[in-house]
């Protein structure tokens, strides 16, 4: 039987929490005391599983379907969490189409889906929960951006890399029109980290790419994922508009 909860817990909503940096996001919330909300396009078995493993009563980790290229969904999903816990605190915008290819390829309806995932996503998550957060006077947002959007990609493709730029300009402007409302709208830019994902794209140039990165290995989930912590804390309302950086000096600015 799980512990009795305490009297108010922060309830945190992570989207493309099923797998990947999301789920480490998602433990290390959970770990953090937060109730989490893990969100994907299919949460499927693997959230599920991330869910009993966090809670098996499943009062502080539940899966909802969100398709982050749908607003509606997010708007269903903070409904939902409003109507059963009371209130909403936090918004990780995780979830992304990774892409590789080169820019002459690109069918631009494909740079278009991609664009509409990855920073359509992030806008109606910011947009939606923005507007909640704003009338409750208190809120955190958080969005993955990437050092593609910084330095235009290396291993990623130009409408992976766009959308991550974009996502840093949306993070600008929500930080700055939400201020004055207790609300605050951060981005983490994280270079190559070790997840299933990037293991995949790199492939057999892993030895390669590692060897590119001046401090010589991938970044490190579990850091990256304490500072989403950082980020979603109350303490943490002097931070706003901020890119924090984690890339092992791939980009330094
Ligand atoms: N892995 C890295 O090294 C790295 C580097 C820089 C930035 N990032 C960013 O961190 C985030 C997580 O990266 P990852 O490595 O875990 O990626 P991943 O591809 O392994 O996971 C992405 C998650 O998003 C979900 N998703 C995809 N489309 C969706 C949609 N339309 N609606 C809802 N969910 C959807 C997927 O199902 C998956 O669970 C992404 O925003 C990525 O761009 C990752």
């Amino acid at each position: 039987m799980s512990a009795p909860l305490p009297e108010k817990i922060s309830t945190a909503v992570v989207t493309g929490g099923a797998r990947g940096f999301g789920a480490q996001a998602v433990r290390a919330l959970h770990k953090a005391g937060y109730r989490v909300i893990i969100t994907d396009v299919n949460p499927g078995e693997e959230a599920k599983a991330l869910a009993s493993e966090l809670d098996l009563a499943g009062d502080t980790a539940i899966t909802a379907t969100l398709d982050v290229s749908k607003p509606e969904d997010f708007q269903t999903v903070l409904d939902k969490c409003i109507e059963r816990y009371g209130s909403v605190e936090v918004l990780v915008n995780n979830a992304a189409r990774t892409a590789v290819q080169n820019v002459l390829d690109i069918d631009p309806a494909f740079f278009n889906e991609v664009m509409a995932t990855n920073a359509g996503g992030t806008f109606a998550g910011c947009q939606i929960f923005g507007r909640y957060f704003k009338a409750q006077g208190y809120g955190r947002m958080i969005n993955m951006a990437s050092l593609a959007g910084q330095n235009g990609g290396t291993a990623t493709g130009a409408h992976y890399a766009a959308s991550k730029g974009a996502i840093l300009t949306l993070t600008k402007i929500f930080a700055r029109d939400l201020a004055p409302f207790g609300v605050t709208c951060n981005a983490i830019a994280p270079g190559p980290m070790d997840t299933p994902m990037v293991r995949a794209v790199l492939g057999d140039t892993i030895d390669n790419a590692i060897a590119g990165i001046p401090v010589k290995k991938l970044g490190d989930p579990d850091f990256v994922a304490k500072m989403v912590v950082m980020l979603a804390g109350p303490d943490a309302g002097f931070v706003n508009g901020a890119c924090w950086d984690v890339n092992g000096g791939l980009y330094v600015r």
